[in-house]
């Protein structure tokens, strides 16, 4: 019998989610089947029982539910306690298991798709939403030299710099401060790209052959690549690698078979 699997999310209209996990199927031979589901908002927990009800194997969550899918879950991985998030459900008979394969997503595609290794590097996290949180603790279990996190609202960005501060050199300020460091890697987990803007960023913070990453993707991403090259960045990426990552992250929670990702980023980047 075919194994159902979804995205649930409001919206999830575009979600390239769909497309990432059938070509993972057919590639592994996976007799799986994987859907869009809209929750409404006030009606996330009833849409995740009604799937499982009917014999949905998992779920994966996207905004705005990750929260809220976090505090539904029976047990959780550590990675999802970290993020306090969840983007990976995993039914069975008796328990809901919650997981979060955001962070990994980004360290598989910036160390290995890019080959870009971050142990020793200085690292700049801008933002401290969700997108921000559930990177933090896997950025620095790669032992980077150090990690900033800035926020425009810079109280968000120090709460979440004390959540973590005993796993590395980790600490928080907003852009203005920023001014005369340099970083190797910056990361933008703003959703500043959604509206095609950029944070506020003093010149001078690309250090030589930096990565200029943006966690998004689409056009609006445009801004602040052109930023970063004209500010000496070698290298910019978007998050459709991420996004990739992440899915064959889950599909290994479900299905405990890893798909190749770098056929399904390229088919992506090519739409
Ligand atoms: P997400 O889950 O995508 O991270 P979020 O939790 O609403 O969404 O967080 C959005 C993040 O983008 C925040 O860090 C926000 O900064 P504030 O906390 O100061 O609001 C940041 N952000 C959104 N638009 C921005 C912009 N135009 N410039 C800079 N930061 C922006």
């Amino acid at each position: 019998m075919t194994d159902r699997y979804a995205v649930v999310g409001n919206p999830v209209a575009h979600s390239k989610s769909p497309f990432i996990h059938s070509e993972f199927a057919r590639q592994t031979g996976q007799d799986v089947k994987y859907e869009r589901l809209l929750a409404p908002l006030e009606g996330f927990r009833a849409t995740v029982e009604n799937f499982r009800a009917e014999g949905g194997k998992g779920l994966n969550v996207t905004l705005p539910f990750k929260l809220e899918a976090f505090e539904l879950t029976h047990e959780r991985s550590e990675r999802a306690s970290d993020a306090q998030a969840v983007n990976t459900l995993k039914f069975d008979a008796s328990t809901l298991y919650g997981d979060n394969t955001d962070g990994v997503g980004l360290l598989r595609d910036i160390e290995q798709n890019l080959r870009f290794p971050m142990q020793g590097r200085r690292i700049l996290l801008m933002g401290a939403g969700g997108a921000a949180q559930g990177v933090v603790g896997p950025l620095l279990s790669v032992r980077p030299e150090r990690v900033v996190i800035a926020n425009r609202t810079v109280d968000k960005a120090q709460r979440l710099a004390e959540r973590f501060s005993a796993r590395g050199s980790l600490s928080a300020c907003g852009y203005a401060q920023l001014d005369g460091q340099q970083f190797d890697l910056v990361i933008n987990a703003t959703a500043a790209s959604l509206n095609a803007s950029v944070p506020e960023l003093p010149e001078g913070i690309f250090a030589r052959g930096a990565l200029a990453y943006d966690m998004m993707y689409g056009k609006g991403t445009a801004s602040f690549f052109e930023l970063a090259l004209s500010e000496g960045a070698a290298q910019v990426a978007d998050g459709i690698g991420m996004l990739v990552e992440q899915a064959a992250e889950s599909f290994f929670i479900w299905r405990g078979v890893r798909p190749q990702t770098r056929p399904v980023i390229d088919a992506l980047q090519a739409q």
